[in-house]
């Protein structure tokens, strides 16, 4: 169990077929998921077109979303042409989008579509079958990364998922993995209710609990309240808050110094915002 849960039990005792707690499995965020992330045009119209420029711009063409949820990113990816294997490893989340893929089955683009169960400690393996000589790009968003804890206190297990993130890229692809603005987080004790993937006018709060463990943060819990037709829905979500700092040289080590590393806040280049909320990474593998 994870060093911070023997400390302060914060999830859904849910296990996922994929073996990995699910933080998803009693069904409450992902019932309400989709009115969390407010208008699933206006959310991805935020930053469509940067993804879609960076990855054409790349010659990418089959992408990974390790990270699916309910499929938003995956949707927004399919409806421009790319060729997207989805993976995930909550079947309360994959639900949504295995019936997104029914309901559009007529389309090409989503009858193509291959959603999966898999579990990040088992990525490479998981998708071994279909992996080819890699994918051109590999997505992990939506603070999805941070659902991981640090069970060892040495984030192994954390390195070991980014290592088959890694693995599953073709020489010359690309990672792009985010994460909410954590050093800004634990300044303040504040986790902004409304950003570029969350824009939904029912999120009324989302209350920032920290964990210290001898010391060190280890843990953010985040209470999201929602008001839908009057009604409270509550969820609780819980995340390892990494530091910018420490996150990118474990990026480094495993991509290797040669590679390409680009961080941006909320898609934009670094120095054009201030204190963003998310900080997003574009890995490049070497050739
Ligand atoms: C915050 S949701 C984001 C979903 C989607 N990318 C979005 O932005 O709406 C995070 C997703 O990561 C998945 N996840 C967390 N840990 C995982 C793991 N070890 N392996 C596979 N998926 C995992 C969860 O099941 C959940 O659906």
């Amino acid at each position: 169990m994870p060093e911070a849960d023997i400390v302060f039990h914060t999830r859904s005792a849910g296990i996922s077929a994929e073996g990995v707690r699910d933080q998803y499995a009693d069904g409450k965020a992902a019932k309400v998921w989709e009115i969390f992330i407010g208008d699933k045009k206006s959310r991805t119209d935020n930053y469509k077109n940067f993804i879609v420029e960076l990855l054409r711009g790349k010659g990418c063409k089959r992408v990974l979303d390790v990270a699916c949820g309910t499929g938003v990113d995956s949707i927004m990816l399919l409806e421009e042409g790319f060729e997207v294997v989805s993976v995930d490893a909550s079947d309360k989340m994959l639900k949504y989008a295995l019936q997104e893929r029914w309901n559009r089955r007529k389309e090409p683009a989503f009858d193509n579509w291959i959603i999966e169960e898999a579990n990040w400690l088992t990525l490479y393996d998981d998708v071994r079958d279909i992996l080819q000589d890699g994918f051109d790009a590999v997505l992990c968003l939506g603070n999805s990364f941070a659902h991981m804890m640090d069970s060892f206190g040495d984030q192994r297990e954390q390195k070991q998922a980014i290592r088959n993130f890694e693995k599953c890229v073709k020489p010359g692809g690309l990672l792009l993995i985010d994460h909410r603005n954590y050093d800004h987080i634990m300044e303040t004790g504040a986790t902004p209710a409304k950003s570029l993937y969350y824009n939904s006018s029912h999120t009324a709060d989302i209350k920032t609990s920290v964990l210290y463990v001898c010391g060190k943060p280890a843990m953010v819990a985040m209470d999201y309240l929602i008001n839908v037709n009057n009604e409270q829905n509550e969820f609780r979500l819980s995340y390892y808050p990494h530091e910018l700092k420490v996150f990118t040289t474990m990026l480094k080590e495993i991509f290797g110094s040669k590679s390409g590393h680009t961080i941006y806040g909320d898609f934009k280049p670094l120095d054009d915002i201030k204190d963003p909320a998310f900080y997003i990474h574009v890995m490049e593998k070497v050739k």
